[in-house]
């Protein structure tokens, strides 16, 4: 039987003061919760402040990126050492914001912009791999854009980003891999992937998954991301597959990321 898990991607939000107030106040509402993996990913500035404020409660730290060197001249980057330094135990990798595969480009932003962030199937991979060697979780982002969906390309964009991002692993560092399928179309849209596709294609990562595996596969955690909130995880966590959520715009809200996280614990035992 799998854990549920509800991860809040709090993306470029909350400064240290600000995040300090929105941990508590979700440690206030399920920092007792057990049966549920709840995790924090605030901003790198504000995840002291986070750790602080979970401190012996039962909720856990993650970051939002990391580098893959553990120190050297790279500046503006953070290794996994410094994570697992802070409290971290999780951290995002391969968010497609951070592919600069954005759902919709600002206008006032120059197509030259595009990549700023600069991840891709190659950096995911090291990035990953670097977490696991840290003994970080990497909780790894895949997921296709509209054109690739309509395009009947949905199937073929995972596979290639699970693929790419597992290459080089042993089969016991996959297993401690975290997917999250996120379509970039349903983050922060309001538009949720239909809970039965999105079964459909985590399916698809647990079978990917089973062939690097083998059984192990069926123990392994998988997330659904893309406009998460408290009056669509129900049918979502009804789904067989689907083990949880990455959560952005509803995890900044205590009270909604509060919901969400009673709802995984609902279904836990499904
Ligand atoms: P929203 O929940 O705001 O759609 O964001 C999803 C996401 O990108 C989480 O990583």
């Amino acid at each position: 039987m799998r854990e549920p898990m509800m991860a809040g991607n709090w993306k470029m939000y909350k400064d240290p003061l600000e995040a300090r107030e929105l941990a508590l106040e979700v440690v206030g509402r399920v920092g007792g919760v057990s049966g549920v993996n709840i995790v924090l990913c605030p901003p790198f500035v504000s995840l002291t402040a986070v750790a602080e404020a979970i401190e012996g409660s039962n909720i856990s730290l993650g970051a939002q990126d990391v580098f893959w060197a553990t120190e050297g001249a790279y500046t503006g980057e953070v290794s996994p050492k410094m994570l697992t330094a802070c409290g971290c135990q999780y951290v995002i990798v391969g968010h497609s914001e951070r592919r600069g595969r954005f759902g919709t480009w600002p206008g006032d932003w120059p197509r030259e912009l595009l990549g700023v962030f600069g991840d891709n199937d190659v950096t995911v991979n090291w990035k990953a791999r670097s977490a696991l060697a840290a003994d970080l979780t990497p909780i790894v982002c895949v997921g296709e854009t509209i054109e690739e969906r309509k395009a009947g390309a949905t199937d073929a964009v995972v596979r290639e980003q699970v693929t790419a991002a597992l290459a080089g692993m042993s089969a016991e560092e996959v297993a401690c891999v975290v997917f999250a399928y996120e379509p970039v179309w349903a983050i922060g849209t309001g538009e949720v992937c239909d809970a039965e596709e999105a079964n459909r294609v985590l399916g698809l990562i647990r079978q990917l998954l089973a062939e690097r595996v083998g059984d192990r596969a069926a123990t392994m955690q998988i997330l659904y991301g893309g406009s998460v909130k408290p009056d669509n995880i129900d049918g979502l966590m009804a789904q067989p597959e689907i083990d949880g959520g990455l959560v952005g715009g509803a995890s900044l809200k205590a009270d909604d990321f509060a919901a969400l996280v009673e709802a995984a614990l609902r279904s836990a035992g499904r």
